[in-house]
């Protein structure tokens, strides 16, 4: 498979943590198609990873997970739209339970050519190849029925001016949807990108980041609906199998509030 560079490239390293993770902690995440991808990783996939590393990538998982299952569940038919998808396996995970969705997943051209090369055609997926911030795949979605739009691990890689641009631009397109993302706090942002400069990948630095939820929200003239830590699952789950340094590393990031999702509702724009 060829390699991809800079922030596309980053695409392995969520998919290895789910890997690791699942062979590791079941008993917290297990993601069987992640499992059977496993061939398709470059050699070097796990380059700079960690216990912590990895758990902080799949808590992302775990908790939309949750928040997408328990936003459909209570609706009929609804999108779940995945925005800088990569080779995210959330369909995998959830449409058997949630068969009244419409998923789709948008990313770069480069990597939605290997979603299809890997996954093949699924017909109840739809994917979009597109820069998501120019809109051209809001067009593509039926806008009448609920949608949730999910952004997990790709705000980082914005700056702030432009995460806001494009939740107003969702704001026109998707009046009353949820959006979900995950945020990284200004001083996770610096642990986050020396990570990042061990795994060799220098382009991918960070520039996004949220300390307050309440006061993002306000500045993006959306309705917080809800903000979660990462970790109180994991860290009740695998206690004591956890090294020290992971279950040190996971509590400073909770009491910090280093990493967060928020859940928020995209007020008419
Ligand atoms: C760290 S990966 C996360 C992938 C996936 N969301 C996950 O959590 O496993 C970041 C992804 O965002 C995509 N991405 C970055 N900028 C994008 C853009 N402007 N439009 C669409 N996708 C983008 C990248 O190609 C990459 O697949």
């Amino acid at each position: 498979m060829k390699k991809f560079d800079g922030v596309a490239g980053t695409l392995f390293v969520p998919l290895w943590a789910r890997i690791a993770v699942s062979k590791k902690f079941p008993e917290y995440f297990t993601d069987e198609k992640a499992l059977a991808l496993e061939p398709y990783l470059p050699k070097d996939a796990e380059k700079g990873a960690s216990e912590y590393s990895n758990l902080a990538s799949v808590a992302r998982y775990y908790n939309m997970d949750r928040m997408v299952s328990a936003f459909a569940g209570q609706r009929g038919a609804c999108n779940v739209v995945y925005l800088g998808a990569g080779l995210e396996t959330a369909f995998d995970r959830l449409s058997g339970r949630l068969p009244k969705v419409f998923w789709t997943q948008v990313d770069l051209p480069e990597v939605i050519a290997a979603r299809r090369e890997i996954f093949g055609n699924r017909p109840k997926e739809i994917t979009i190849a597109g820069d998501m911030r120019d809109m051209a795949w809001a067009g593509q979605i039926d806008a009448s029925i609920p949608t949730m739009l999910v952004i997990s691990g790709v705000f980082q890689y914005f700056h702030e001016e432009e995460v806001i641009a494009f939740i107003d631009n969702c704001k026109t397109f998707f009046p009353g949807a949820q959006m979900i993302f995950d945020a990284t706090s200004a001083l996770g942002l610096r642990y986050t990108n020396w990570f990042i400069k061990r795994t060799g990948n220098e382009s991918a630095v960070m520039h996004f980041g949220v300390d307050d939820s309440a006061t993002f929200a306000e500045k993006c003239g959306c309705v917080l609906l809800e903000e979660r830590t990462f970790f109180p699952d994991a860290l009740r789950i695998l206690r004591s199998k956890l090294k020290f340094v992971t279950r040190l590393s996971m509590k400073t990031a909770e009491r910090r509030k280093m990493v967060l999702i928020l859940r928020l509702k995209l007020a008419d724009a």
